[in-house]
């Protein structure tokens, strides 16, 4: 029979793991309680702090794909708050085909017959800025509401975009594409309508596998608006076959507000603002 002493000093003994783990625990949620305090009680940043990737980095779903000969890419998303690019190479403007003789950029905007032309021909000041146009944007909505009542939900998925933005987006696609390539689809900047403000890239919301492709031309929501833009005041504004005359391969999403009066006369004469404007 084991004597109570003997019997007590085995439960004494037993405590002893308890004590020596409860105080590691105690001293690690000390220790973590302390290292968060010492980051403001920002758990993010507390991870971080110990050199802790916590985020797996997501793909960059406003990366282009990658084109091939009949897909055509531009910025699908709408224009995000831009970071300012301090640092900017000069873009080589040597070999520019469409640009020659037009390389640098004016003080003024050029207007012919009372409309604001940006190509390649005729750059923009890389100061000018007016954001959005509320004209065309009134116009834009009308027409969707218009579509609407065809079952098309109309987005516009690209409008205004600044000069620096554009130098980002261009350079992107000169990256990935080289700069002959991405001289047929994208413009310099300086030299894109977008700059205008006028200019909406149009799509049909739930099919945006479609957006900035040849293949929206197909669609039915794209049939709709190539026969129905100028009612609103929109012209297509890069045909098919027309690069020669515009600069630009097909873009059947990309619409350029000039009012009604004149997208109509455009319209019926089935040609482009170059050639209307004899620019
Ligand atoms: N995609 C048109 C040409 C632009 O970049 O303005
Ligand atoms: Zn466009």
């Amino acid at each position: 029979m084991q004597s109570r002493q003997s019997l007590y000093k085995k439960k004494k003994q037993k405590k002893w793991p308890y004590i020596v783990s409860g105080s590691v625990v105690g001293v690690i949620i000390g220790a973590v309680i302390l290292w968060v305090g010492l980051n403001g009680w920002d758990i993010d940043k507390s991870i971080a702090a110990l050199g802790i990737q916590t985020e797996t980095k997501a793909p960059n779903t406003d990366a282009p794909e990658k084109p091939s000969k009949d897909t055509v890419v531009e910025e699908t998303k709408p224009v995000k708050e831009e970071t300012p690019v301090v640092e900017q190479p000069e873009i080589d403007m040597s070999g520019a085909k469409g640009y020659e003789g037009n390389e640098v950029l004016p003080e003024e905007p050029t207007y012919v017959q009372e409309v604001l032309i940006a190509s390649k021909k005729y750059p923009l000041p890389s100061t000018y800025a007016p954001g959005e146009s509320k004209e065309a944007r009134e116009a834009f909505e009308n027409m969707a509401a218009e579509a609407r009542l065809s079952d098309f939900e109309l987005v516009a998925f690209s409008t205004y975009r600044s000069f620096d933005y554009q130098r980002q987006l261009y350079e992107k696609y000169v990256n990935n594409d080289g700069q002959e390539a991405a001289d047929r689809y994208s413009a310099r900047p300086g030299y894109s309508e977008h700059q205008t403000g006028l200019s909406f890239d149009i799509g049909e919301k739930l099919f945006e596998q479609h957006f900035a492709r040849e293949s929206f031309g197909e669609t039915e929501a794209g049939k709709w608006i190539a026969a129905n833009a100028h009612k609103y005041g929109f012209i297509m504004r890069f045909p098919k076959d027309k690069e020669k005359i515009t600069g630009y391969i097909y873009e059947p999403w990309h619409f350029r507000y000039v009012g009604v009066d004149l997208a109509t006369k455009i319209f019926e004469a089935e040609t482009t603002l170059e050639e209307y404007l004899n620019i």
